[in-house]
């Protein structure tokens, strides 16, 4: 299918791109900020605004990117769920740092976080996983997040068995799966202008816990 024969759908969705938007202030708390721009992007009905690209590194500093879905924001950071086993936990458990993409293109927005990452407690994570749907549940059981899958039949006969070991609405949070936290260093808000001359506001935390901020050149 060419991208043209898309382009009506997205336009019915009514989704023009908006000038003229604020940039980010630096008077704000950043976490504030984000809050913020995140609450306008959800009432702007985008789809998934909570959707973010998610960059690890193996210990040799070899990275890889993902999305997944931002779920929680205070001010201990930014968190996101998946599978510890997977290929991100792995990377995470021994080079515990990651960068952020969230980018909203019609409101001519990105958003760049940076940090160190924790395990959230396993309550919290316990707490998440039994509010998420039972198909969801099963799937986090059923799934060796990217492992190697010799068929798919595999996978649907391990959602079948799990289905009959927990017929019911009790199903245990897996222990391989479970929150992480970005613990924001370095948050960036870019707000798209006119001939390139976008917007650019980093907030760096000190290490006595307040933050400084820079305007860096588009
Ligand atoms: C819109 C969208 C949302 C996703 N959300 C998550 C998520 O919250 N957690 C997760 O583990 N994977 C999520 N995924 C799947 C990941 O992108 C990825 O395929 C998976 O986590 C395996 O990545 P890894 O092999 O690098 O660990 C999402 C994918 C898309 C396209």
């Amino acid at each position: 299918m060419s991208l043209d024969s898309h382009m009506p759908t997205s336009r019915e969705a009514g989704q023009g791109i908006i000038h003229d938007l604020p940039a980010a202030s630096p008077d704000k708390d950043p976490i504030m900020q984000f809050q913020e721009w995140f609450d306008f992007a959800q009432s702007a009905n985008i789809y998934l605004p909570e959707a973010m690209t998610l960059s690890t590194a193996s210990p040799e500093g070899i990275p890889s990117a993902r999305i997944v879905l931002l779920k929680c924001i205070d001010h201990r950071g930014f968190v996101f769920f998946t599978n510890y086993n997977s290929r991100k936990g792995d990377e995470l458990n021994s080079n515990p740092r990651a960068a952020l993409v969230l980018h909203w293109s019609t409101l001519q927005r990105q958003i760049r976080i940076e940090g160190n990452v924790e395990r959230i407690s396993r309550d919290e994570s316990e707490t998440y996983f039994q509010s998420r749907p039972r198909g969801s549940r099963i799937g986090a059981w059923a799934s060796h997040q990217s492992m190697l899958l010799n068929e798919r039949s595999e996978l649907s006969l391990r959602v079948e068995r799990l289905n009959q070991k927990y017929p019911g609405e009790k199903i245990p949070c897996p222990p391989h799966w479970g929150g992480f936290r970005v613990i924001p260093e370095n948050i960036e808000f870019w707000q798209g202008r006119k001939n390139r001359l976008h917007e650019r506001l980093v907030f760096k935390r000190l290490p006595s816990g307040d933050w400084q901020t820079k305007l860096l050149y588009p």
